[in-house]
């Protein structure tokens, strides 16, 4: 029997709407939406209440006119699947979805929500028929079938082709429908239009459908509404008047008086500025990686040298990559444009190099962090399938809690595999999401590329550091989070009651807590930290 709840992270349940609910839901909505249209206000429908639609969502219901009234009323629509139905009852109580560092999160959608009541979530699909701007923000997954290998995978559409058809079946024709999903260059064009025309046509309807793209450059952080607000965009209609149409939106919506938009000709302009702008950033990362080994081969402290280049100001971007490269966007965004190319353009030849590689490499790199804390542990003589290890850091980057394709996730992995214990800390994640659900995780866990994954089920977040320490042979600092840069060896030490290894796969540790650890007689080692092995000869050597 199908499940007939929706559980969010905090365990409440909440019952799947039934088929005799529709109606009640559309006309409660429909009252608010004319309502709000007789005080002049727009309509918008966001389609996808996800970490992206529910911000953007509160930022365009916050939107004040010249008088400084509301002017827009914004209606969140979600499907109401088991995964996700949850996020609407939890929104209509003006409460954030997403857990957010952004203090600007919580009290802007609770202000939306119930004070200035331009803010609602539904599951109806009709609503889309009372917009007069539907906004995008569904998923496009793309799911790998190999760890390491990019190119076996594939585009999962799905969700976003079934989001295009609903639209088209119920749109007003003049609704301006702006795609904000990061998509696979051309699906604006090559899929979304033809796709939707052709629903117009079945309709009756003689015009096109008003396509626009506008992609996210959201970062769910400390800077989450300004990171899609107060930020500059680019956008691009499927001809002049919805090129027109999103230019008026998007500059009524965010601060593009100080953040002016980028306005592209084309669609496939705009689709193909965020895989580049993506896979740039995902190689930049990647190329770190081979020096990261060079590095720990050799002496060096790569930490330093790319302090030392950071200098000069045409190299000020690069960027250490840690254990890996995570978020929901870098680990993808580059398959979605090599996968266009042949599958949607209809190119047979192979003309990527850096895209791929970078993408394998920033997913495999901490499969050699878990390798670093097997020699640790080797060293002090401990076999990793006796040990148990703490890991502090569960998110993809520092200060937030988004655990989506972490690196941590695949060191974990790995070290599982090779039979540790492992134990989690992080002070931003209470929930591990893609351990706890790894069985029905959509587009595929990552626990199918390894063995002995099965105990990862029950892995639980440690919040109590203390408490954690006293019970490891080895302890690995996987993500630069602010509680974790001035922990001090000495009390680590007192806290665990014996030396242990200690794994810095973060340029965490400055060489005078390298050096104190060693004295501490623990067993340190880092990715790209090849200058450890040289400190530890001058302490023997004494
Ligand atoms: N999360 C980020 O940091 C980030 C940053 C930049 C761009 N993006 C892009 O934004 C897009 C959305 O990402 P996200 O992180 O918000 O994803 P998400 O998975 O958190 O949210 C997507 C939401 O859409 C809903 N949905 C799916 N099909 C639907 C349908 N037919 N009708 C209505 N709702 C439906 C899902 O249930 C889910 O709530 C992606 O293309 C992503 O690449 C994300």
């Amino acid at each position: 029997m199908s499940q007939n709840f929706s559980v969010s992270p905090e365990g409440v349940e909440y019952p799947l709407p039934k088929k005799e609910d529709y109606p009640e839901e559309f006309e409660k909505i429909k009252k608010l939406a004319d309502a709000a249209r007789s005080e002049g206000k727009e309509i918008v429908v966001v389609m996808g209440v996800g970490f992206v639609g529910v911000v953007m969502a509160a930022i365009v219901a916050d939107t004040v006119d010249e008088d400084g009234k509301p002017s827009k009323f914004v209606i969140g629509m979600q499907r109401p699947s088991v995964r996700s139905y949850w996020k609407i009852p939890v929104i209509n109580k003006g409460e954030s979805p997403v857990k957010a560092e952004d203090p600007e999160v919580d009290p802007m959608i609770k202000r939306c929500v119930l004070e200035k009541k331009t803010f609602v979530a539904s599951f109806s699909y009709e609503v889309l028929s009372l917009a007069d701007v539907v906004v995008v923000d569904v998923q496009c997954d793309y799911a790998k079938n190999d760890l390491g290998n990019v190119r076996t995978g594939h585009v999962e559409m799905t969700a976003l082709e079934e989001s295009f058809e609903t639209i088209a079946q119920h749109i007003q024709p003049e609704a301006l429908v702006l795609i904000e999903t990061t998509v696979p260059p051309g699906t604006t064009e090559h899929i979304a239009f033809p796709m939707m025309k052709k629903i117009f046509q079945s309709r009756g309807l003689e015009s096109d459908p008003l396509l626009a793209h506008s992609y996210e450059r959201v970062m769910p952080g400390r800077e989450y509404v300004a990171s899609i607000r107060d930020f500059w965009r680019v956008c691009s209609g499927i001809n002049d008047k919805a090129r027109e149409r999103v230019k008026k939106f998007l500059n009524e919506v965010l601060s593009t008086d100080k953040f002016p938009l980028t306005v592209l000709d084309r669609p496939i302009e705009s689709e193909t500025t965020k895989i580049v702008e993506n896979s740039y950033r995902a190689t930049i990362l990647a190329f770190l990686d081979e020096w990261s080994l060079f590095a720990e081969r050799n002496g060096v402290d790569l930490i330093k040298v790319i302090k030392a280049i950071k200098v000069r100001p045409t190299h000020s971007n690069m960027i250490f990559p840690g254990p890996g490269i995570g978020g929901y966007c870098l680990p993808k965004d580059g398959g979605l444009g090599i996968w266009a190319y042949k599958h949607i353009l209809g190119f047979d030849d192979d003309i990527f190099k850096f895209t791929p590689s970078s993408i394998d490499i920033n997913d495999t790199r901490g499969l050699h962090a878990a390798e670093l804390v097997r020699d640790a542990l080797s060293n002090m003589n401990v076999p990793i399938a006796a040990a148990k290890v703490l890991v502090l850091g569960a998110s993809y980057r520092e200060d937030v809690g988004d655990t989506r394709y972490s690196g941590s996730e695949i060191l974990i992995r790995k070290l599982a595999e090779m039979g540790a214990e492992i134990q989690v800390h992080d002070p931003y994640v209470d929930h591990w999401w893609e351990f706890a659900n790894q069985e029905v995780y959509p587009s595929g866990s990552r626990s199918r590329f390894f063995q002995n994954q099965n105990k990862l089920t029950e892995l639980t977040l440690q919040t109590d550091l203390q408490k954690a320490l006293a019970q490891t042979d080895a302890v690995v600092f996987a993500v630069r989070h602010e509680d974790y840069l001035d922990l001090e060896p000495d009390k680590i030490v007192q806290s665990t009651g014996k030396p242990v290894g200690v794994i810095d796969c973060f340029g965490i540790l400055d060489d005078e807590k390298i050096k104190r650890y060693l004295e501490l007689g623990c067993e340190v080692t880092g990715l790209g930290r090849g200058h450890i092995q040289r400190m530890k000869d001058q302490i023997k050597n004494k």
